[in-house]
């Protein structure tokens, strides 16, 4: 028996609620310690079906608040971190960029600085795993190139540039103090959970309700697309063999332009709802383009590959299709975030 208590911040967010279930339900020697503000990004109805397992617990905590998180590191004597907790939408580090440098920068250095204190330099058994973004790297040209981990730092956005701090302050945590720390750089992920303010849901939510789908640009964007199951799948593989000091990307060569994508769920829609083919496609509007867009991202992850033997289960294909009935068929979960009722949730569960 290998029994760890592990704390996984941002398990109400998209990815998190992912990670969170997969670790609930395959390692029930584990304690899994959720620990989130629920931002309006944070959703306990994503959990709804692990709360009451017994090898689960929520802690409703900021991440920059020292006090909270070193009393949850001494209540369940915390061995490993898998680090979620962000501001993650790059429009909203546009208008805002402070809530980002908060809780990105300086709530990941809070965690970096609890973890090492906690574990007092005796870091065997231990290890503090943070999940960053493709984003930190910049744009690349159209069909040239991809990220690799030896790619060199130059985020654009100010979401980007604060994940790219956090990046580099858990490497000097494992350069200076020998923490033992590990980062994956994922590309864009979709899949069920996801806030509909992101690409993916966003259209399909409009397109349910009949509103434009605001396209920026020309919509020759390009992202590179992975189902959130893969990500969490690669994400266990990570903290368990991933080795501390290492970086790995994670992507699944799924390269889509913007507009070809929204095209693809406008028809999938379309079928799915038995509605005339290319019904959906005149709601599409093209709008003014976000301030310093990034073109395209792409991921080269034949690292994970070769040394930890991931690859992305999902085809394209079946992960949007699946996704497009998940949404088809949780249209009270859209409704629930979409009017903020799910903001509730939290009292509603833990009476408080
Ligand atoms: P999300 O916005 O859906 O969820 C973020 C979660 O963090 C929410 O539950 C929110 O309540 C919580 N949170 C925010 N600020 C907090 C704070 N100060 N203290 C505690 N909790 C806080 O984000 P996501 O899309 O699930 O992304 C999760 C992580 O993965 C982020 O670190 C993000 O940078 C990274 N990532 C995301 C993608 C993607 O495509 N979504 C791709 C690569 C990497
Ligand atoms: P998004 O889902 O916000 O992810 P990111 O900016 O982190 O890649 O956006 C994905 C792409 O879709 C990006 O190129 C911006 C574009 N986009 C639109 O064209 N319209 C929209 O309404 C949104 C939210 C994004």
């Amino acid at each position: 028996m290998n029994k760890k208590s592990i704390l996984i911040t941002g398990g109400a967010g998209f990815i998190g609620s992912h990670v969170v279930r997969r670790f609930v339900t395959n390692y029930p020697d584990y304690l899994i310690v959720n620990a989130d503000a629920l931002t309006y990004a944070g959703n306990l109805e994503n959990l709804k079906d692990v709360t009451n397992e017994a090898n689960y617990a929520f802690e409703h905590v900021d991440i920059c608040d020292e006090n909270a998180i070193t009393a949850i590191f001494e209540k369940y004597n915390i061995d490993g971190v898998i680090h979620l907790a962000a501001e993650s939408h790059v429009d909203r580090s546009i208008s805002d960029p402070m809530s980002f440098v908060k809780t990105n920068l300086l709530g990941t250095t809070n965690l970096l600085h609890i973890a090492k204190k906690q574990w007092a330099g005796n870091f065997e058994g231990k290890k503090f795993y943070h999940i960053s973004t493709d984003e930190v790297f910049g744009s690349l040209e159209m069909d040239k190139g991809f990220f690799t981990e030896e790619t060199a730092y130059d985020p654009r956005s100010p979401y980007s540039a604060s994940k790219a701090g956090s990046d580099h302050m858990v490497r000097a945590f494992y350069h200076t103090y020998h923490l033992p720390c590990v980062i994956s750089n994922c590309s864009n992920n979709y899949g069920p959970n996801h806030f509909p303010e992101k690409l993916i849901p966003l259209m399909i939510n409009n397109i349910l309700h009949n509103k434009p789908l605001p396209v920026y640009g020309k919509g020759e964007n390009v992202r590179d697309w992975l189902h959130v199951k893969d990500h969490a799948r690669a994400i266990d593989l990570i903290f368990h063999e991933g080795v501390p000091g290492e970086t790995y990307n994670i992507g699944g060569h799924n390269e889509w332009k913007n507009i070809d994508l929204v095209f693809l769920l406008c028809d999938l829609v379309d079928e799915k709802l038995s509605k005339p083919l290319g019904e959906s496609r005149k709601l599409i509007t093209y709008v003014t383009d976000r301030a310093g867009h990034d073109l395209r991202y792409a991921i080269d992850a034949s690292k994970i590959e070769r040394t930890l033997g991931w690859t992305p289960d999902y085809t394209f294909e079946q992960g949007l299709s699946e996704t497009v009935d998940w949404y088809l068929s949780n249209e009270s979960w859209l409704k629930n975030v979409t009017s903020g009722a799910y903001l509730h949730y939290y009292s509603a569960q833990y009476g408080k």
